[in-house]
């Protein structure tokens, strides 16, 4: 339990919820699609000043501010005994194709104006507090998903893969980061790592992405696992031809195999018997893309997750029978069927979770344990940190398009409780 004398009382703590509200809507314009849509990816222009921006909060805030070599960026507030772990916060600003403005952006805005809240109330850290923004959460431009925190996780698979990463316009991973100011003289990655213990604790704010908190009322969740993701991408090469003279019995079309795989995917997620249990087929490309040409080639980028691993893992198992028969029967190659990430679920850690709830009812917001069913940084972050999130409600569950919201009153409760949980493992 936590030894906490509070030098400042929960009622002490005010949220701007309008400099916040404005900082969003700010940071959203930094965009390469139209509002409501947000599309912000790694490295580009708008990233770079959305990054930009960020930086400069953080140095408002009067934090000290550091950034590694590829681009995951700390703002530190010394506390009064610097040489004990500090306590970490933290989200990411990249945003998917036709997203919305808080996925993210509430966990990295939000925990710069938890860290305001604090300091006008007059608290004084223990520990230092630290928020970090994390590279690329989103895996658009190289495929890879919480690329920065996996990364600071010390996952040394991720730093040899990168020496070689490209993006579909076949931009090095490295040429990308080194356009926008990082990797500068270094091709190994490594320095990026964190030991295990780098943190006492490490707490992300995020919007649901659900609709059960909006649903059932409660303004705060309370995260105690995040479910396991995987990704994987295949290719089928089949023969191609003219649309009007192959005859259909002389066809090899890597675009019907894809179209079966894909439907396959969905029948082993069904047919694992959980509700948990989930797959998704969001890339799907054919080759040349002609009308009246036979699809030679055909693309897929598949996701599944479930919250039991081994359950998760027996799907990727039939996915990959079912892309082998599919590409025997139909006469064409399975060319690739890669494992991109499989990563196990995460747990909370007992002391955060604690920490989160004694916030929560101090600040009489009522709270609900869930599991997080997207992924984020925090699924890394456990490797080297005990670890905990805080959900606030979000417009019914809404998340990764453009109709995404979160009113400006349920952010401000989400920040609260975020600053007196952070007061409360600085001191612990
Ligand atoms: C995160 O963006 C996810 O896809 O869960
Ligand atoms: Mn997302
Ligand atoms: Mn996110
Ligand atoms: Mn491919």
């Amino acid at each position: 339990s936590h030894s906490f004398s509070p030098t400042f009382l929960p009622s002490s703590l005010s949220v701007d919820a309008q400099t916040l509200q404005n900082q969003i809507d700010e940071l959203s314009t930094f965009s390469d699609t139209p509002a409501p849509s947000v599309t912000r990816v790694l490295y580009t222009e708008k990233d770079v000043l959305a990054r930009r921006y960020i930086k400069n909060l953080l140095g408002l805030s009067g934090l000290s501010v550091r950034e590694d070599a590829v681009g995951n960026i700390f703002g530190r507030w010394d506390g009064s005994e610097p040489e004990l772990t500090a306590v970490a916060t933290g989200s990411h600003i990249d945003a998917i194709p036709y997203s919305g403005k808080y996925d993210g952006v509430v966990g990295v805005l939000g925990a710069i104006e938890a860290i305001n809240v604090l300091k006008r109330s007059g608290f004084k850290p223990k520990r230092s507090l630290e928020v970090i923004l994390f590279t690329s959460e989103e895996p658009t431009r190289f495929g890879i998903s919480c690329l920065g925190s996996r990364l600071l996780s010390g996952s040394e698979a991720l730093a040899e893969a990168l020496k070689t990463t490209v993006d579909s316009q076949n931009i090095s991973f490295l040429k990308a980061a080194r356009s926008a100011g990082y990797a500068k003289d270094q091709d190994d990655l490594s320095s990026v790592f964190l030991e295990k213990g780098s943190y006492s604790a490490f707490v992300e704010l995020h919007i649901e992405q659900g609709p059960i908190l909006e649903a059932e009322g409660l303004p705060i969740g309370i995260v105690t696992a995040i479910a396991a993701p995987a990704s994987i991408k295949v290719d089928f090469e089949g023969n191609g031809g003219h649309a009007g003279a192959v005859l259909m019995p002389n066809r090899n079309d890597a675009g019907l195999a894809a179209a079966e795989l894909a439907l396959a995917v969905e029948k082993h997620v069904l047919d694992s018997g959980s509700i948990d249990t989930v797959g998704t087929v969001g890339i799907l490309e054919l080759h040349p893309g002609a009308i009246n040409s036979i699809p030679s080639k055909s693309h897929l980028e598949i996701d599944t997750r479930d919250i039991d691993e081994k359950r998760r893992n027996n799907v990727i198992e039939k996915i990959q029978q079912s892309a082998m028969t599919i590409a025997k029967n139909r006469g064409v190659k399975l060319s690739e069927f890669k494992i991109i990430n499989q990563d196990p679920p995460a747990l909370s850690d007992k002391s955060v979770i604690e920490a989160m709830e004694a916030a929560s009812k101090e600040l009489n917001l009522t709270h609900k344990l869930m599991i997080s069913r997207a992924y984020h940084d925090s699924l890394f972050m456990a490797r080297i940190s005990p670890m905990g999130m805080l959900f606030i409600p979000c417009y019914k569950g809404y998340s990764h398009k453009p109709e995404e919201y979160a009113s400006s009153q349920d952010i401000a409760n989400g920040v609260k409780v975020l600053a007196l949980t952070l007061a409360k493992l600085s001191l612990s």
